[in-house]
């Protein structure tokens, strides 16, 4: 759905059913449809606007994960949608082309809601952004792939838990479905496809690679083009990652994309340390060559002018986030299925605490690290360069502008803020395994 100047376009959060496994009917949420929602597209210089709806009975938000847009716009947990309501939203695009997406986040309820499909992908939009040398035929030769887990109730509805092991793990289910599909077959043409990869999983760590092994190409991570395609043959994405990939088909053969079963990292402590869960590889999707269209592009393209390149001035200040999973009775709660309490900075999320005060356009170093368990930190209205990760140094080429940074143990990330965000509508920082943020594990700042 292109977003434009033009009024009328809408996004109503709604209940609905969808058929995951045929003949049976899952209870879902989606955004103007059953299950999930509409491709957004927005373009860069120009203002989307849209009316979004509530006819849900519980109350939502219209989060823009990984838009530049004023906290007022961002759709945090503040900026909460009651049941039957509308809201009118006017956003200024103004940040490279890239691949984000959309979800709603009230506080302690956004696991259960992504889950069950108030979210979406959005697209914007560039014509610096090297369309004429890259796949850009959607569904054709640029194709989507929202990848989650699910889990299923012997009836086929959908199962979903956010209290004790799930909530200390996150939620992973044992089947994954692509675009809202289980056993997903994506059928293209014979050469260049670009994938765009979204991980929208509450908590599964995908570690993706071709079952032939055959190599391919990164051309973009959370928020814009890298300067060059680089070379991979395998790529993990954490829960709200994204990346953009050019897969070559042009031998006709056909493939399969999978995952490693990622086990939950856990770092000692009380769990005793070590991996947890794991076993064979995932299928995420088949891949079928031979589509009724040609490919548009055949050509590996070497840079791309339209690259989202760092610009920062000289930090001013370092800050520290420590993402705590042992915040006093919590780790109790959960051993006996009950939803514990984690933090960050030892507090826990209080929608009526500001944790930070930022001023608009200073640089900054944030260091975050994790106390027992690898996670991944987001951070709301901007994009960040990752400088370290475990005290190595990071290439930016291989990684670009992100939103998302995994926390093995520790990474320093340099970051600015263009954008206002009051104390009535802050940013958020937080765990994007979705039932830690639900849990506490989430901080909130202001701009001026
Ligand atoms: Cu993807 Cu705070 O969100
Ligand atoms: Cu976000
Ligand atoms: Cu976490």
């Amino acid at each position: 759905m292109e977003v434009g100047e033009e009024s009328g376009n809408r996004l109503d959060a709604i209940e609905g059913t969808h058929a995951f496994i045929e003949g049976e009917q899952a209870q879902t949420l989606g955004w103007s449809q059953d299950h999930l929602g509409p491709t957004l597209r927005m373009r860069r210089g120009r203002t989307a606007r849209l009316t979004i709806g509530n006819r849900l009975e519980s109350e939502i938000t219209s989060h823009w994960h990984g838009l530049h847009v004023p906290g007022w716009l961002d759709g945090g947990p503040q900026s909460l949608i009651a049941s039957g309501r509308n809201i009118e939203q006017a956003l200024d695009i103004d940040q490279p082309a890239g691949t984000f997406w959309y979800h709603s986040h009230p506080h302690g309820r956004t696991g259960d809601q992504v889950y069950r499909g108030l979210a979406g992908l959005l697209l914007i939009e560039d014509d610096r952004a090297d369309t004429s040398v890259l796949p850009s035929a959607y569904g054709v030769d640029d194709i989507p792939l929202i990848i989650q887990d699910k889990a299923f109730t012997r009836r086929g509805n959908l199962q979903y838990d956010d209290g004790g092991m799930a909530a200390m793990q996150g939620f992973r289910g044992d089947r994954i479905a692509v675009n809202g599909a289980l056993e997903p077959v994506a059928h293209v043409p014979q050469g260049l496809v670009r994938f765009r990869l979204l991980n929208a999983s509450n908590a599964r760590v995908y570690v993706l690679s071709f079952d032939d092994g055959r190599r391919f190409h990164q051309i973009a991570s959370d928020a814009g083009l890298l300067p060059a395609p680089v070379s991979r043959s395998q790529l993990q994405l954490a829960p709200a990652e994204r990346a953009e990939i050019l897969v070559d088909f042009s031998n006709g053969a056909e493939a399969r994309l999978v995952s490693q079963d990622v086990p939950v990292q856990m770092m000692g402590g009380m769990m005793g340390g070590g991996m947890m869960g794991g076993g064979s590889d995932l299928e995420v999707l088949k891949v079928v060559v031979g589509g009724s269209r040609p490919a548009t592009v055949s050509e590996l393209p070497q840079e791309f002018s339209g690259a989202y390149l760092p610009v920062f001035g000289e930090p001013v200040r370092r800050r520290e986030f420590r993402l705590n999973m042992m915040m006093g009775m919590g780790m109790m709660r959960a051993m006996f299925g009950g939803r514990p309490t984690f933090g960050i900075n030892g507090q826990a999320y209080d929608m009526g605490r500001i944790d930070q005060q930022l001023r608009r356009g200073e640089t900054e170093i944030w260091e975050i690290s994790a106390d027992m368990m690898s996670h991944p930190f987001h951070v709301h209205g901007t994009s960040f360069q990752v400088l370290t990760q475990n005290g190595i140094s990071v290439d930016f080429a291989e990684t670009g502008m992100k939103d998302v940074v995994w926390i093995e143990n520790s990474a320093e990330i340099l970051v600015r803020f263009d954008h206002p965000a009051t104390p009535e509508a802050p940013y958020m920082y937080h765990c994007h395994i979705l039932e830690h943020e639900d849990s506490g594990m989430m901080g909130q700042f202001t701009v001026s």
